[in-house]
């Protein structure tokens, strides 16, 4: 048995704006998503995903379908990659299970996909860096996000505080987080990134002048918060993630919930609160320091359906027990 995780993922700048090559900063955080595969004799495949009670599988020329089975086709590219990599065929039973809430600006798709690729990759023999790990995860991506950064992937692949630019790569920031906590708060507004993504790009194509210098914009801040996380200035970051939330209601991601738990989170002392992910529904962040956490989180159970205070996830994907 094969089993692997891969972190969730949090956006502290940059969302959306990172989808037309600006920099952005993603944080990996301590909730993670697993893969589980066993080999099984012959050549049948058995795919299940705990969290939506799902099960394909395929046997000689049979197709056993229960539940949804369509939130599995990034699983199943994933599968078809790695056998046509390794160039045979093997029997596996694949088990997905994610403590990563979805649909909800954290990363779930991408946590699972790059826990699934590492664990297939060592089911097929195959020897994958983090570079084939990410890349692969993205084919995956691709099919359940449209036009996706890259972001999601590569932060849960590698872990810590990244700041990346889509056509450029990435590079980790060496950044001392142990003062301060990521408060996330979910709007309980599921949505898709998918069609958040495909909205904002429909918008801007209508007021270019307009929509060109609020990208500009939101490329030096991202700039000026890595400068900041680097002088460990929480305070700066903070104030930059206000500037940040505004920009992302200008491009009309927002929505009274949101603004609420962002409000509300400012009032009760954090550093700075914004959306997080694609925004219309999904996720709040918010930036406390240790002292702060209780009474901002308290504040926030009373109007979201679930906040989460997270430690930043200093590893990213990793092998959590393998017999092969
Ligand atoms: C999704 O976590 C963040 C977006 O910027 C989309 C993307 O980068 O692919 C909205």
């Amino acid at each position: 048995m094969i089993v692997t995780s891969a972190p969730a993922k949090v956006i502290l700048v940059g969302e959306h704006f990172v989808v037309e090559n600006e920099p952005a900063i993603a944080l990996a955080v301590e909730l993670r998503a697993r893969a589980i595969v066993e080999p099984i004799q012959g050549y049948e495949k058995i795919y299940i995903s705990r969290n939506y009670n799902c099960l394909l599988r395929f046997s000689n020329d049979k197709i056993i379908k229960r539940g949804n089975v369509e939130v599995l086709s990034p699983i199943l590219k994933i599968g078809e990659i790695l056998e046509s990599i390794a160039g045979v065929r093997k029997g596996f039973k694949l088990v997905i299970e994610s403590d990563i809430p979805p649909a909800s600006g954290m990363g779930s798709s991408a946590a699972v996909a790059v826990a699934t690729v590492t664990a297939m990759g060592k089911l097929y023999g195959i020897d994958l860096t983090h570079e084939d790990i990410t890349r692969i995860a993205y084919e995956a991506e691709k099919l359940v996000h449209g036009t996706p950064s890259g972001i999601d992937n590569t932060v849960s692949t590698y872990g810590g505080v990244i700041v990346f630019r889509k056509n450029e790569g990435f590079i980790k920031l060496d950044v001392d987080l142990s003062s301060i906590r990521v408060i996330i708060a979910d709007s309980g507004i599921p949505r898709s990134t998918g069609a958040m993504v495909k909205a904002v790009r429909e918008l801007r194509k209508r007021y270019p002048s307009v929509f060109d210098p609020l990208y500009h914009t939101a490329g030096r801040l991202a700039i000026e918060t890595a400068k900041a996380l680097e002088d460990g200035d929480f305070k700066r970051v903070g104030e930059l993630m206000n500037v940040n939330h505004g920009l992302l209601s200008a491009i009309g991601v927002s929505n009274i919930k949101l603004e609420e738990l962002v409000y509300t989170a400012r009032s009760k002392g954090a550093l700075g609160a914004k959306i997080t992910g694609a925004g219309g529904g999904g996720s709040i962040i918010a930036l406390v320091y240790v002292d702060e956490v209780e009474e901002v989180a308290e504040a926030l159970n009373k109007i979201s359906k679930k906040v989460y205070v997270l430690e930043i996830a200093k590893e990213g994907v990793r092998i959590e027990r393998t017999n092969e």
